[in-house]
């Protein structure tokens, strides 16, 4: 692949991501300055993830937020795919869920699926899959959602509730309709050419337009249900994009789950978290301290910065400050890493709290299968 190629499937992204490009390429609509200022008008706020672009395309937003100025709700659903632990880049878009739970004061359901996971993964039984959907529960439910008005699904043990819509798109898509969209060829396992269907369950799950706030590798699934949906008679989906998230060691690539080094978990000690930061992070630094005092760090490429930036430094003039010192040189490396292994474990230290107390409440929030 050369270097301005890049490809973002549900289960493949690779190479250095153009944001424009894919969302000419997907046909999604980018958010508009007016969108911004109609969530800003609704929510009384300006969330620094919209601010900064790391939710930066959407299908239909518009569409919900002017029923919503008109008094009809909607609810929201994201979802997980349980193939390990879970790290702090999967933290963003459901941060982002809980804040629009919070705002909107609507149901959210949160579909983890199991099944997914052990019909992709050749490594995973389905006993492997059903205990890490368990342990990513608990990660949810730590950032604060409602339990009230949340629903967790686990794909295998809710499939009574699940099958009867899933029966309802299934019938809807043909193969040569998910071959198009997932290059599914005749080895592919008749699982994965099922399951779309099944993660467009949740979206049908109440009488209600849904908005899914998702990682934009997911939208290929959406685009299907979004097709299914008026056949149905359903409202389509609306969704609203973040970008990929980072590895830590280096930049062309979403971080990975499975590769061990370069993912920070939520249950890492803070001597890890050093640790791994300071030893895999990819650095925007020069070769050594002379150079990096003379030319000044790359921002834009160093993943401690792209880190403060995506969720852990959420004040911008401080964010600028960081920036500015890096890039002129005035700021090294070791610094910057400091900075975010101190902003990281600050984080984790309440959020490993959480997950714990989570634990007692893990029953009330998963979906009954009633
Ligand atoms: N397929 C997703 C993954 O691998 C999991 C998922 C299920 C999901 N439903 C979703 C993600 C809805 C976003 C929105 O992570």
């Amino acid at each position: 692949m050369s270097s301005d190629e890049f490809v973002v499937t549900p289960w493949n992204v690779e190479g250095d991501i153009d944001y424009d490009k894919l969302t000419k390429q997907f046909g999604t609509q980018k958010i508009s300055p007016e969108i911004l200022s109609k969530i800003k008008k609704i929510t009384g706020e300006d969330h620094f993830m919209l601010r900064r672009g790391i939710f930066f395309s959407h299908r239909d937003l518009n569409v919900i937020l002017d029923n919503f100025e008109k008094g009809k709700k909607f609810f929201l659903y994201t979802g997980r795919g349980p193939s390990g632990n879970t790290h702090i880049g999967h933290l963003v878009p459901w941060v982002f869920a809980k804040w629009l739970q919070e705002k909107f004061d609507v149901n959210i359901y949160f579909q983890l699926t199991d099944d997914e996971k052990f019909y992709t993964k050749s490594d995973l039984t389905l006993e492997d899959t059903s205990k890490f959907a368990l342990e990513n529960a608990l990660d949810f439910i730590a950032l604060g959602f409602n339990p009230e008005k949340t629903k967790i699904i686990i794909n295998t043990r809710n499939i009574r509730r699940l099958y009867p819509i899933a029966a309802q798109v299934a019938k809807k898509i043909n193969f040569s309709n998910t071959k198009a969209v997932f290059g599914f060829t005749n080895d592919t396992n008749v699982g994965m050419i099922f399951y779309t269907s099944l993660q467009s369950a949740p979206c049908f799950i109440e009488d209600l337009p849904v908005l899914i706030p998702l990682g934009v590798d997911q939208d290929p699934h959406f685009r299907i249900t979004r097709d299914v949906a008026p056949k149905i008679n359903k409202p389509k989906p609306a969704l609203i994009h973040n970008i990929m998230i980072p590895a830590l060691t280096g930049p062309g690539g979403k971080m990975s789950a499975s590769d061990e080094k370069s993912t920070i978990y939520t249950t890492d000690s803070p001597q890890v978290v050093k640790k791994k930061i300071n030893k895999y992070g990819f650095s925007g630094g020069q070769v050594d301290i002379e150079k990096h005092r003379e030319l000044g760090g790359n921002p834009d490429i160093d993943v401690s910065f792209q880190y403060l930036r995506i969720f852990f430094e959420q004040d911008d003039d401080k964010l600028k400050k960081i920036y500015e010192d890096y890039k002129s040189g005035k700021m090294l490396t070791g610094e910057l890493k400091a900075i975010l292994i101190e902003k990281i474990n600050s984080f984790l230290k309440i959020h490993q709290q959480k997950r714990e107390e989570a634990k007692k409440n893990l029953s009330k929030f998963l979906l009954s299968d009633e």
